[in-house]
């Protein structure tokens, strides 16, 4: 029935948007880079075979007919040959002049070709994916088609806290489909904080006996003193869990780069181990309850927090393949190192003018270690305070200034700006009122489009430390998986077209009022929460006027429709909907406002916008 419904609906959904021959009439998201669109289609059905030339590409040519299978119903066989009839195939064979992670689309009317080595093939694949299927006339067909594309940015990341609010592997695993689905390549997975420690290391039992719990947690938005739920909440990530994760990942060319926090975020480890704490018989602590910064952090001065972090990264190496292990670094108060004995004496002992000074040193210290095994470490912008470790990237979130001082100093540069509006736990709507609890800011979609993450001022030689671009998904005021979707969908969208796309084959317009509203509306067809975007043309804005034309108004989703009041109550679905220009007439010395929501194929609805409308002649 689910598959059905599917079909059908993408059968509706391809009417509205058929005859499709101009690039933008693919709703691709990423924009490809190059899109030639031909007469004609590809027909599949109970005749066409899938095709593969090596292992690695059979992998990808099995998802899709995995694909093929739970959507349309249809058991496609699979074959090792290039060779035959009415083919889908998937070809390394032929990519010998493309990057890794480039591809090319080919479809034929008797054929469908998908060229590329590893990861360029599965983004062939999933490009394909969003093509599927076009039809008038009930077949399932592919429009003809060439796309040649390539990333903009080697590293395109999406982040996840699960040390505030705990997500379970089915969701992670959901999570990483969403990553891989816009060809981001990177999951950056934020697995310790002040509020739970989330992986299993089983040299340190307690990190997770008791790390991974609190007692209570904050009510609502941060206050103090504040109210708490009196429920015991928690989880963690055994590392069977982990190892099944990182392989679900690699599955999809996705890399899993864990972050282990220090010096700071750390009171869930200093509640299971207080001995890791500044000073001597420090604690007890408790897991966080509330959220914010805590003044205690791992002593910097003890061998034994170092002999514990070391042993700790020796349980997470093997669990992680990817060169870059996350080490944190951000927002540590120095407060208890400057009145511990053990951190004053490591200042004074190496020479270090200040407490900057002594985390730079944890850093290079932490930094040489992960080095001397293969890997490389990425920080957030603080670790630039007190001296860069030597070989360290630096995620830049404060803003853009980290991520321009460390390209100029030869440092490799992820940017994660929240001023790019790269923290999607920001509110995606200007009314907080309107939105759901948020951590506050405001990151809009059109924010997160414009961003360019690579700044102007930076040499040519300079600009290529910036590596790429990420987002960040900070969890204090996000308790569900559904509210992660809702604070993911649809700005993933914008940021997979920041990361992938050059910079020339961006375009708004294009992008806010074709391509979002098509992939919502088959997003829309799924369980999965999005935020519906409000209604394309209207400003929350005030105009003066007697009489004003309220035209050219766009659902945000594909196939939604539009509903308006102008009595200034909050219009649904029992009110007029907008078909087409409407004349609101304004008698003199009144106002009216014109307010309207969109409502999705599947009834979900988005936040009201109004216009009002101000006749100030006099009666
Ligand atoms: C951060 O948002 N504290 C990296
Ligand atoms: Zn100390």
């Amino acid at each position: 029935m689910k598959n059905a419904l599917y079909v059908l609906c993408i059968f509706t959904f391809a009417c509205l948007q058929s005859n499709a021959q101009t690039k933008t009439a693919f709703a691709i998201i990423p924009q490809p880079n190059s899109v030639m669109a031909r007469d004609g289609s590809f027909v599949l059905n109970t005749s066409t075979q899938i095709a593969y030339d090596t292992d690695s590409d059979k992998k990808t040519a099995n998802l899709f007919q995995s694909f093929i299978k739970n959507a349309y119903g249809l058991n496609l066989p699979i074959q090792q040959s290039g060779e035959g009839d009415h083919l889908i195939y998937f070809s390394s064979k032929n990519a010998a002049g493309l990057t890794n992670e480039a591809y090319e689309l080919q479809v034929d009317p008797d054929k469908v070709v998908l060229k590329g080595k590893e990861a360029g093939l599965f983004y062939a694949y999933e490009t394909l994916l969003q093509i599927l299927p076009d039809t008038l006339t009930g077949q399932l067909t592919i429009p003809a088609v060439t796309i040649k594309d390539q990333p903009r940015y080697a590293y395109r990341g999406l982040h996840l806290d699960v040390g505030r609010h705990f997500f379970p592997v089915s969701y992670i695993k959901k999570y990483i489909d969403l990553i891989a689905a816009y060809k981001l390549n990177n999951f950056h997975w934020h697995l310790t904080e002040d509020q739970g420690w989330r992986i299993e290391i089983k040299k340190y039992p307690k990190l997770t006996q008791i790390g991974a719990f609190r007692d209570q947690t904050l009510l609502g938005r941060y206050r103090n003193p504040g109210e708490y739920d009196s429920i015991r909440y928690g989880g963690f990530y055994t590392q069977d869990e982990v190892k099944e994760v990182v392989a679900y990942a690699a599955a999809r060319y996705v890399k899993v780069i864990p972050e282990i926090e220090m010096p700071g975020h750390a009171l869930a480890a200093l509640a299971s181990y207080p001995e890791l704490a500044c000073g001597d018989h420090p604690g007890p602590f408790k897991v966080g309850q509330t959220w914010g910064v805590f003044d205690d952090v791992y002593c910097a001065g003890k061998e034994e927090t170092f002999k514990f972090i070391e042993n700790v990264l020796d349980e997470v190496l093997p669990l992680f393949p990817s060169t870059y292990i996350h080490i944190g670094g951000d927002e540590c108060p120095k407060t208890r190192w400057k009145t511990c004995p053990y951190c004053q004496k490591r200042m004074k002992d190496n020479g270090l003018k200040d407490e900057h000074g002594l985390q730079s040193y944890f850093i290079q210290r932490i930094e040489k270690y992960l080095n001397s095994k293969g890997r490389r470490i990425i920080g957030w912008d603080e670790i630039l305070e007190g001296g860069l470790a030597p070989n360290a990237t630096v995620m830049s979130w404060r803003g853009e200034e980290g991520g321009i001082d460390a390209a100029k100093q030869g440092h490799d540069v992820i940017m994660t700006a929240n001023s790019y509006g790269l923290y999607f736990d920001h509110k995606q709507g200007p009314d907080s009122e309107r939105e759901p609890l948020s951590i506050g800011g405001y990151s809009s979609l059109q924010k997160v489009y414009i961003a360019e993450p690579t700044p102007k001022g930076l040499s040519a030689e300079e600009q290529k430390h910036i590596l790429g671009v990420q987002a960040n998904v900070w969890t204090e005021y996000i308790e569900t998986s559904n509210k992660v979707d809702f604070m993911v969908l649809p700005r993933i969208y914008a940021l997979s077209e920041i990361a992938w796309t050059a910079p020339e084959h961006k375009d708004w317009k294009n992008f806010s009022e074709v391509r979002v509203p098509a992939r919502l509306a088959v997003l829309d067809l799924t369980g999965t929460t999005y935020r519906v975007p409000e209604v394309i043309g209207l400003k929350d804005t005030v105009v003066y006027a007697s009489s004003y034309l309220v035209d050219q108004l766009l659902p945000s989703v594909k196939g939604g429709k539009i509903y308006y009041t102008l009595n200034g109550l909050d219009p649904s679905e029992t009110d007029k909907e907008y078909k087409g220009p409407i004349t609101v007439n304004v008698p003199a010395g009144k106002q009216r406002v014109f307010k309207a929501i969109v409502v999705a194929p599947s009834g979900r609805t988005s936040n009201f916008v109004e216009t009002v409308i101000v006749n100030t002649k006099k009666k």
